[in-house]
């Protein structure tokens, strides 16, 4: 063959011109003596016609009877076709089989059980919706790469193997780890950038991070990733202006490069181009008065549980940023409110149309004897903190950051119920297959 391969997605600048295409059959119809083949290429969906009087009438045959997700190269002309969203269809000319599978394919157009579907992830992925997932996914993490490099941010690799627990005892993942004894695997590498970022001032990190949640929610995986940032020098303020930007450029980046993509996944558009500027606050406390007033039965101390984000986010178009929550509610390393110190200078960052929670922020204690003392209320063995601690020892500064939750942003900027369906082959409660 000496055209030349093209993926579907720039197949509308070769019109009229004779051109390769690799791919996957997801589709077929046939009517008499012509085959409407559907092809998917890893970038995008078209149809290719076969007619028996080009093939002949033994390969149109076989043509025909081929099973789905056969794949193929076919060689054919590129027509304009308004119909199609991409612009064009093929006219094959050649056509050959490159696997053809024994059995049909196990998941068709009809309506399949959730169950089913994920037992089946490595193929699920092929499916139309997952394409687009997936490619949104990926413009999040470009964006999130691209802006903390164009704010001279430097990206530090956190360990996933620790020796000191980074959020809470209750939902770590133990295990022996040589003559060393018990190590977790990382709730957060957030200790770490901390160190970091007393090196190089502006840090981040992008990696999986584990926890053992018993509960089975639609927002919680066992394994999942998540984009932290640490900065010296920064404080809450200028912790939360930090989250505002980036969560803008994300919006704004997927709106500029997957616009299709979220069209096709039925995003209503409108929702996220409403994500700009600044985004409204109210404090912990406020949040408890609302929901008092509203009914609820909630107390000064309470964690906000799902109910009550989607709540409070549901009377706003942007992303709710809720502080100063009370210290006991938060994990041990963030800094009291000098103003109010049962209060932490923390904040969370709710999505809006109740997708619940995209960040959870805060300053860090800097001062070695509040840390000391925190340490001791949480029951947290100072000896797992040796290294931390000594980070308060040697020209100890303010510094704040955060960690955003991919999966959780994922969902919400695709407009998905559930979580599972963000990440390429979920870890949840009952599901390490495939
Ligand atoms: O609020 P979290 O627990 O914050 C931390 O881990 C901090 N150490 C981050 C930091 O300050 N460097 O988690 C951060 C985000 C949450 O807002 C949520 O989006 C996501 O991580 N997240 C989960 N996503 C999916 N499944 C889970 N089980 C999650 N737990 C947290």
């Amino acid at each position: 063959m000496s055209s030349s391969w093209v993926y579907i997605k720039d197949l509308k600048d070769y019109l009229d011109k004779k051109i390769i295409l690799k791919g996957w059959m997801w589709n077929k119809r046939s009517s008499g003596k012509i085959a409407f083949l559907q092809i998917r290429d890893g970038y995008g969906f078209v149809q290719v016609i076969a007619e028996k009087s080009v093939l002949g009438e033994d390969f149109f045959n076989e043509i025909k009877k081929l099973k789905n997700e056969s794949s193929l190269i076919i060689e054919g002309t590129v027509k304009k076709d308004d119909r199609s969203p991409v612009g064009v269809e093929i006219l094959a000319e050649k056509i050959e089989i490159i696997h053809e599978p024994n059995e049909d394919y196990p998941i068709s157009n009809k309506e399949h059980g959730i169950d089913f579907l994920m037992e089946n992830r490595h193929l699920w992925l092929r499916s139309r919706k997952q394409f687009h997932i997936l490619r949104v996914r990926n413009q999040i993490i470009k964006a999130i790469r691209e802006f903390y490099l164009e704010n001279d941010f430097t990206l530090i690799d956190t360990p996933i193997f620790t020796g000191s627990i980074g959020e809470s005892a209750g939902n770590t993942f133990e295990m022996e780890y040589f003559d060393y004894g018990k190590v977790y695997l990382a709730q957060t590498g957030q200790l770490y950038l901390e160190a970091a970022c007393q090196s190089l001032g502006k840090v981040f990190n992008l990696g999986p991070t584990f926890r053992a949640e018993k509960s089975k929610t639609r927002r919680h995986l066992i394994e999942f990733w998540m984009n932290e940032a640490e900065v010296a020098f920064y404080e809450h303020e200028d912790n939360i202006k930090l989250q505002n930007d980036l969560v803008n450029y994300i919006v704004k980046s997927v709106l500029e490069n997957v616009r299709d993509d979220l069209e096709a996944l039925e995003r209503d558009i409108s929702k996220l181009e409403a994500v700009n500027g600044e985004f409204p606050r109210i404090t912990y406390t406020e949040a408890v008065e609302v929901l008092q007033n509203q009914g609820y039965n909630i107390n000064w101390g309470d964690d906000l549980g799902a109910e009550h984000e989607t709540k409070l986010s549901s009377k706003y178009d942007k992303p709710l940023i809720i502080e100063k929550y009370p210290k006991h509610a938060k994990a041990f390393y963030m800094q009291p409110d000098p103003q109010n110190p049962e209060v932490v200078l923390c904040d969370d960052m709710l999505a809006p149309e109740g997708y619940g929670e995209i960040i959870g922020a805060s300053e860090r204690i800097w001062k070695e004897e509040v840390l000391l003392k925190r340490l001791e209320e949480e029951n947290l063995s100072k000896d797992d903190y040796q290294w931390y601690l000594d980070l308060r020892k040697f020209g100890s500064v303010p510094h704040s950051g955060f960690g955003l939750g991919i999966e959780r942003t994922v969902a919400w900027i695709c407009g998905l119920e559930h979580i599972r369906e963000t990440i390429p082959f979920p870890r949840t409660l009952y599901r390490v297959y495939p």
